[in-house]
């Protein structure tokens, strides 16, 4: 199937699912629409989320998306149900990856970032019940850690400040995992890695959601066929030659509620430094 996924999210945060989205499948393209708008959800009542989600759900699918992607904690928690009630085509949430992080070794403390909101859903409370295990778990809601990373487009002055402040609070060290609940902090891992006296392990839930996808996507037959003019090839170089904006553009559409260009080019620039860092990761 040659029709587009369709990816969405309150802002910029979800570029970094797409990112990865684009690495994991190549051969597909992709309607992105990021609601900057309206950002922050993880301070609006679950009513405006919900709302907010259905409307650009409804919009993606009409623009023709076979399957979408809610690359956002925050709407997840809200819409998730309600999209999959009114809506026959494969539809991909996300949750902070504490699963994951429970499993790993040599922890004792799991601390997980994420909005306000998807801290005090239900669906985030359900998530930890449901995990047998005798660590700790630990909420650090961060207000206003989306709103700055949408000015700054990034790890800006203000958003490094914020961190800072944020690890002083709560000091972490060995023994602990840090969880990054929100699409929008994966850019800033680089960021918080400097402000920890530690190295403590980052979390996401990044590869998990776009491997669900593809997993879903092969199981209802909806994979785009090879189409070698889209996607790479197999050598190292030819996939970094894919990833400058003029190829991108022949498989991804980036969409925003802000219609300035200053911040389309925003999108392009996050789009392209989230590619570098894991086309590196490949690489080491
Ligand atoms: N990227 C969204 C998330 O993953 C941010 C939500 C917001 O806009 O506050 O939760």
């Amino acid at each position: 199937m040659e029709e587009p996924i369709g990816v969405f999210d309150s802002g910029l945060g979800g570029i970094s699912v797409l990112a990865q989205m684009i690495i994991t499948l190549p051969q597909e393209k992709f309607l992105y629409y990021g609601d900057s708008k309206n950002a922050p959800y993880g301070e609006k009542t679950k009513e405006e989320v919900l709302n907010f989600s259905m409307n650009i759900s409804k919009d993606l699918i009409n623009r023709g998306a076979k399957a979408l992607v809610v690359a956002c904690n925050t709407a997840t928690s809200a819409a998730i149900t309600d999209l999959r009630q009114i809506y026959n085509l494969p539809i991909i949430g996300m949750e902070p990856a504490v699963k994951p992080a429970v499993n790993m070794e040599n922890i004792q403390r799991v601390v997980v970032m994420a909005t306000p909101f998807t801290l005090k859903e239900k669906k985030f409370h359900e998530l930890v019940q449901n995990i047998d295990t005798n660590k700790e778990i630990v909420e650090l809601p961060c207000p206003g850690l989306v709103q700055l990373i949408e000015q700054e487009g990034g790890a800006g002055p203000k958003v490094q400040a914020y961190l800072m402040q944020l690890f002083k609070r709560l000091s972490l060290g060995k023994g602990d995992v840090l969880v990054l609940g929100c699409t929008h902090y994966v850019f800033l891992t680089d960021c918080i890695q400097k402000n920890l006296n530690y190295q403590v392990p980052l979390i996401h839930g990044n590869v998990g959601t776009v491997l669900e996808l593809k997993k879903q996507l092969k199981r209802h037959q909806m994979l785009s066929s090879e189409n070698p003019l889209l996607g790479p090839g197999n050598s190292t170089e030819e996939k970094l030659r894919s990833h400058t904006k003029t190829q991108l553009q022949k498989r991804v559409q980036l969409m925003n509620s802000r219609q300035d260009l200053q911040f389309e080019k925003i999108g392009w620039d996050l789009l392209l430094y989230e590619l570098r860092k894991l086309d590196k990761e490949e690489l080491i």
